[in-house]
């Protein structure tokens, strides 16, 4: 797994175009038709509409609430499910984004961490030794696009008194046997941030059953006006100039952007969401379906040709599952070969990321917040290994070629 000489000069040769050109890791530009759509109901008040009736298509019999952000949703249902259950602690696996731990801190709760395996799911093993009398909630974040198995979970969930939460925010439109992503337990979790399946540029939602969190007060939301309706124009727009490689290039050298940074940050706003989200959401329900069934065209094509030349596992959903893969994860032989294919991949400006920097027990600010210090193995493993690919489909032609010949030079498949 050793650096070659044939791979630096390959990471050489290819390092120049990658200065020049960066493909984002994950976004979809906006069409012209989302932009007509929007300037057609810019007077009137029917994009909320339109909004509120493409959730409700999705999770038909479940309260919909929009909140400022997946986060704010998040912390909104913990604090309800402790609320309701005079319990005190979430439990969150222990590598998934930052904001999951950051949204039970807003929510003034504790945190257990479970680990978690290599493709980034509950271990189930672990979790049965947790003391859960405590725990309101345990939360699935179904990385990566790809619904976690929730069967097992349930039972412990039942048992141990306390609710499931689906957080579909990686995940909007995936299902598997037990049902729709976000609507498999009490409360789901949608984001519609950047980058995510279904995408407003910014905003949330909780979906439960009503019994889940009876009485709690629910947020509050304006619909789009004709101003928020401009500045949704205005966002999209811009937005599609920074998906272009060269544009998106330079916006990664400024540092006070913060493009790609992941930080655990639980002071951020709550409350409903922004009537210019609102107004993107309803485009974005458009296209998600169309979104959703290119990306897995091509994360499973190019899961297929990273596994026939080299020992790096593309996280692939199996058999009856629908996945949405935002990006593609894959989980490298060993730290040592990530890391040089992140430098390899990352000069070739194929748009390759770590996903998050650090697993949960390892995330130092987060430490005042544990119930309990606990290693988890598995998560800093996943941690260390896994690197994401984009799956919007700008990784192609020579491009992917190089990508193909890079993983293949670090993690050689005798036979390939
Ligand atoms: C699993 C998961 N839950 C919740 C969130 C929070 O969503 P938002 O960024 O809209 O606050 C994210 C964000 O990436 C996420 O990946």
């Amino acid at each position: 797994m050793a650096a070659d000489s044939t791979l630096t000069a390959a990471t050489r040769a290819v390092q120049w175009r990658g200065e020049l050109f960066r493909l984002p890791p994950g976004g979809h530009a906006w069409t012209a038709q989302n932009v007509i759509h929007l300037v057609r109901n810019i007077r009137d008040n029917g994009l909320r509409e339109m909004v509120r009736s493409g959730l409700a298509e999705t999770f038909p019999e479940l309260e919909i609430d929009l909140h400022t952000s997946g986060r704010a949703a998040l912390a909104w249902s913990f604090r309800a499910l402790a609320d309701r259950s005079g319990r005190s602690e979430i439990v969150i696996p222990a590598y998934t984004c930052y904001s999951v731990p950051a949204a039970a801190v807003s929510a003034g709760l504790r945190i257990r961490l479970v680990d978690v395996d290599l493709r980034g799911q509950i271990d189930i093993n672990d979790l049965k030794k947790l003391p859960l009398e405590r725990a309101a909630a345990i939360v699935v974040t179904n990385l990566l696009g790809i619904p976690e198995s929730v069967d097992s979970l349930k039972t412990i969930v039942s048992e141990a008194g306390c609710a499931l939460i689906d957080d579909a925010a990686q995940c909007f439109g995936a299902s598997d046997s037990g049902g729709r992503a976000g609507a498999r337990g009490e409360v789901g979790i949608l984001s519609f941030g950047r980058g995510k399946p279904l995408s407003a540029l910014g905003g949330g939602a909780a979906v439960y059953r009503a019994a889940a969190v009876a009485g709690c007060e629910r947020p509050r939301d304006a619909g789009p006006g004709p101003a928020s309706v401009f500045r949704a124009i205005a966002d999209a727009m811009l937005y599609d100039i920074a998906l272009r490689p060269s544009v998106f290039r330079m916006l990664c050298r400024v540092p006070s952007l913060g493009v790609g940074e992941t930080r655990f940050d639980p002071d951020f706003e709550r409350g409903g969401m922004a009537g210019r989200n609102q107004a993107l959401l309803s485009c974005g329900l458009d296209n998600a379906e169309e979104h959703a069934r290119g990306r897995r065209r091509v994360a499973e094509s190019m899961a297929k040709e990273i596994q026939s030349v080299s020992l790096f596992e593309p996280m692939v959903a199996d058999g009856a599952v629908v996945a949405v893969y935002p990006r593609l994860g894959v989980v490298a032989p060993s730290a040592d070969a990530r890391n040089q294919a992140l430098i390899a991949l990352t000069a070739a400006g194929a748009g390759a990321t770590a996903f998050y920097p650090e697993s949960l027990d390892c995330l130092e600010a987060l430490k005042p917040h544990l119930v309990e210090e606990r290693p988890c193995s598995g998560a800093h493993e996943l941690a260390g290994r896994l690197l994401t690919l984009p799956t919007h489909g700008g990784l192609r032609g020579r491009r992917l070629r190089e990508v193909l010949a890079i993983f293949q030079k670090i993690g050689y498949r005798a036979g390939s």
